[in-house]
């Protein structure tokens, strides 16, 4: 078991917590993740691996309530358990060796995503840009955290209520356009955001990393539910990433391929709805 440490909650909702977890802690590096069954009944989903403490044995996870799963996880407090929890899965970000000029680029929870890469770039002595996008004010993700370790800030909301107004793409093709041209990009948020990413830094032959987030089951290349299509290649992102070159991803197929079971995801949260205003069963 796997006990909840520290929760906290960032935004309406999106919520981060501190997990127990000492051998995840002791190996997990940048662009890690897990996989989590909350209960005996629960289905597996995958959680980036924001931060990690080898000493304390916990890791921290940031989460979006999206469904069934990360609605019930959301419930949990400090003091509750998560049943099963396996990790470090897939393999670590590809940084630039020593000191490099990196534009790390966070959608959503995707920003907190690409925390452990701004951290370990700062680590390494890089000139690290974090670019990161909220569609409101309240939505900007771990401002003070970003602020420890980034040599540059910037921050945009659809709406312009925080920061600058519009979307991380503008702010990333103002600073190509401008002459800037980072050693690497890297992008994580949802899948059209780091689409159009991809397509403004083809543009500029600016090499650029994103880390993909398709539907996961086992997490060890058997079950060939994360496949995507790379360079033409099929890839499972369980294994061979999740992070891939973003000039290679075919984003329309694994845009269509993340709707597949959106009446069965709409139907399972539906009740899980009805079972928390009963009072029931969660798990069923
Ligand atoms: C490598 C990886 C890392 C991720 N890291 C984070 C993170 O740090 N924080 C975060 O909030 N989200 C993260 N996600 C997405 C997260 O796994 C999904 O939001 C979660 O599985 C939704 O489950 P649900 O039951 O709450 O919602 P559902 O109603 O089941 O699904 C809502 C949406 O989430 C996606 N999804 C559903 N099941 C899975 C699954 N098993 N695997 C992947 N996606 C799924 C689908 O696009 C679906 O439309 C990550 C996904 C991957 C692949
Ligand atoms: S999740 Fe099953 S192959 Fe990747």
């Amino acid at each position: 078991m796997f006990e909840i440490k520290k929760k906290e909650q960032l935004a309406p909702i999106i919520y981060q917590m501190e997990v127990s977890a000492p051998r995840v802690a002791k190996k997990a590096l940048p662009g890690q993740f897990i996989i989590i069954r909350i209960d005996e009944y629960g289905e597996r989903i995958p959680l980036t691996i924001k931060d990690s403490d080898p000493e304390k044995g916990t890791i921290t996870i940031v989460f979006q309530v999206a469904g069934k799963t990360t609605t019930q996880l959301s419930t949990l407090n400090v003091g509750d358990s998560i049943l099963d929890l396996v990790g470090p899965l897939g393999n670590p970000t590809e940084l630039p060796e020593g000191k490099s000029n990196v534009i790390c680029v966070g959608g959503g929870v995707g920003t907190a995503c690409m925390y452990p890469q701004v951290k370990e770039l700062s680590k390494r002595g890089s000139y690290v840009t974090a670019i990161i996008g909220a569609r409101t004010k309240e939505l900007v993700l771990l401002e003070e955290d970003f602020r420890k370790y980034a040599s540059r800030l910037i921050i945009c909301t659809d709406d312009g209520s925080y920061g600058e107004k519009g979307f991380v793409s503008g702010v990333l093709r103002r600073l190509l356009d401008a002459g800037e041209r980072p050693d690497l990009v890297i992008a994580i948020g949802p899948l059209m955001m780091m689409k159009v990413l991809a397509d403004v830094t083809r543009e500029y032959g600016v090499k650029t990393m994103v880390s993909l987030n398709p539907i996961m089951v086992d997490g060890t290349g058997m079950c060939g539910g994360c496949r995507v299509t790379v360079g033409g290649e099929v890839k499972f992102t369980c294994v061979d990433g999740p992070e891939f070159d973003a000039h290679k991803v075919d984003f329309n197929e694994l845009m269509m391929r993340q709707r597949y079971y959106l009446d069965e995801e709409k139907v399972s949260k539906e009740k899980h709805a009805c079972k928390l205003q009963l009072g029931g069963n969660q798990n069923a």
